[in-house]
């Protein structure tokens, strides 16, 4: 039998196609994107400060978020050049936060700062009462300007009863505290040292580990991520190996 020419045509057609599509299977493309978990190490951090009573507390609280890198604590908000602990001047107790801008936003930490404390009390937090515990959003640029005063009114709009008290100021010098002040939840937690090893100080600054257990510690962490940490401490202590990496 003879095959009309066109189908001659589209056979020749479907070998070629064939062959290319073997090439194509050939070529090694390189591998995807890192999954979106992962931080990217080239992708700047931003910055951003609160103060919202008790720091020890202010640092457990934003330490445990997915996107937070480093947390520390300081002094920020008032005039007093060098402040310290016994003697902060004008300043207010603030947590200074690292994060990635890639996996979590100024707004959600806005959120985050309106949830974790009772911007209506008169500076103080519960009985930290004083001027270094008054609540305090830092600003840097007009969009975070915005953004902060426009949650604020949002806030003020939930309830006529009572003044939202806090103050949103430009981000000037964060004065870092002392150490002893840094990671002071998971500081009191020999058990939690003993897990990563009893990290050196300075490790326990700039470590993410560090500052996600400073808020397991203080039992801070949303739920969810509560509870991934105790499946990891409970698989070690079975297993009988002491050192957490990561989680
Ligand atoms: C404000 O943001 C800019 C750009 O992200 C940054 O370069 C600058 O250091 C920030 N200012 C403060 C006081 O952190």
């Amino acid at each position: 039998m003879e095959l009309p020419s066109g189908s001659l045509f589209l056979l020749g057609f479907l070998l070629l196609f064939a062959a290319l599509l073997d090439l194509a299977a050939a070529i090694r493309f390189p591998d995807r994107i890192p999954e979106s978990g992962r931080r990217q190490p080239n992708q700047p951090l931003r910055v951003a400060v609160f103060a919202l009573g008790s720091f020890w507390r202010s640092e457990a609280t934003f330490g445990c978020l997915p996107g937070v890198v480093r947390t520390s604590v300081g002094y920020a908000g008032g005039s007093k050049t060098n402040p310290e602990y016994r003697n902060l001047g004008d300043h207010a107790e603030s947590v200074q936060v690292e994060y990635d801008p890639k996996l979590i936003q100024f707004k959600q930490l806005l959120d985050v700062f309106w949830a974790s404390h009772d911007p209506r009390q008169v500076f103080g937090q519960g009985p930290d009462v004083g001027n270094q515990y008054r609540s305090i959003i830092f600003t840097n640029g007009t969009l975070e300007a915005r953004l902060a005063a426009a949650s604020k009114e949002r806030e003020q709009t939930k309830s006529r009863g009572s003044i939202v008290t806090t103050q949103i100021q430009q981000l000037g010098t964060f004065y870092p505290a002392e150490s002893e002040h840094q990671k002071f939840e998971l500081k009191h937690n020999p058990f939690l040292l003993q897990l990563i090893g009893n990290m050196p100080e300075e490790e326990l600054m700039t470590s993410s580990l560090a500052a996600k257990l400073n808020g397991y510690a203080a039992e801070l962490c949303p739920p969810r991520i509560q509870k991934k940490f105790d499946a990891k401490i409970n698989e070690i202590l079975k297993n009988g190996w002491p050192i957490l990496r990561e989680v």
